[in-house]
């Protein structure tokens, strides 16, 4: 085959033309989903929209930096005037540090709206909560959050990984569990449940410079007011992790922590079905 040929060839062909093995695998891994139900509570089916999203010329582009501020703070109609915004765009210079990212720009500033309006509340409305939607995951998330708020050394608060909590709530297995102080709180051996007395009492003790609220395996809704009395009796940040129920937190069936928490750590891909990553939102940035 000559240069051009290959070129046009390489730039052109589909999938199912070049390479049969990964289209076969793709074949049976799409079988396998719809046969089977392995109950995973961390992972979750992306709808074809999602996917389709996520396999476009996007992809391409590397866009470290931020969307410039102007279209980070106006509301999604504004954003969506695309003639208005990239006048400005043209202008003036942007916060990224990369060339090619006049759209994606959009796409991420789109994200932190949505997400905005997707928590806000009757008291905290959309444009008091300042979204970051880059994470790759919810444990880089945390770790992003601890490195904001901690120094090495610091001691951090979380639920127990043997009871509910996570490995990067402070489990030796994690970074986070080498770099911080950890002090884990559990559940009540004789209900399971938090003992929000003795967290306090364990937060009073140990003066945490932050508490990690939120489990990956805990079946009762937290108590974020509660958490909040804890964080502020000894003067710490608080952190939600609801990698899990933020799709139910979004439609309004599992407690907001919003209003509550300093800082709001999840995970797209679970129960919001979306791409695999994760997002911090605060109202205090
Ligand atoms: C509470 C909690 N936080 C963080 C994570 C980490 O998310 P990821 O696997 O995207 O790093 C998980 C994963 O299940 C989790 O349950």
């Amino acid at each position: 085959m000559d240069t051009a040929a290959y070129a046009r060839r390489f730039l052109t062909a589909e999938l199912t033309d070049i390479d049969a093995d990964i289209t076969r695998l793709i074949a049976l891994e799409t079988e396998r989903q719809a046969r089977q139900i392995i109950l995973i509570p961390s992972e979750s089916i992306a709808p074809p929209a999602v996917l389709q999203a996520l396999g476009s010329v996007f992809n391409n582009v590397y866009a470290e930096g931020y969307p410039p501020t102007r279209m980070m703070q106006d509301d999604i109609d504004r954003l969506l005037e695309f003639d208005h915004q990239l006048a400005y765009y043209r202008r003036y210079g942007d916060r990224r540090f990369y060339k090619g990212t006049t759209y994606v720009h959009f796409v991420e500033a789109l994200a932190q709206r949505r997400c905005a309006a997707l928590f806000a509340t009757p008291e905290v409305p959309a444009e008091r909560i300042h979204v970051n939607v880059q994470p790759l995951s919810g444990a880089a998330a945390n770790l992003a959050v601890y490195d904001a708020f901690l120094q090495p050394g610091d001691t951090l608060m979380g639920m127990n990984l043997f009871q509910g909590g996570h490995l990067s709530h402070g489990s030796p297995f994690h970074i986070s569990g080498r770099r911080y102080h950890i002090v884990s709180y559990g559940v009540d051996p004789t209900d399971e449940r938090l003992d929000y007395n003795a967290v306090m009492a364990l937060a009073l003790e140990h003066r945490p410079r932050m508490i990690v609220a939120g489990f990956t395996s805990y079946p009762w809704a937290p108590d974020w007011k509660r958490f909040r009395e804890i964080a502020d009796a000894c003067g710490a940040l608080l952190m939600a992790d609801i990698a899990h129920p933020a799709g139910l937190a979004s439609a309004g069936v599992y407690p907001n922590p919003v209003g509550f928490a300093d800082v709001i750590v999840f995970t797209t891909h679970k129960t919001i079905c979306g791409p695999r990553g994760a997002v911090i939102m605060t109202t205090d940035p």
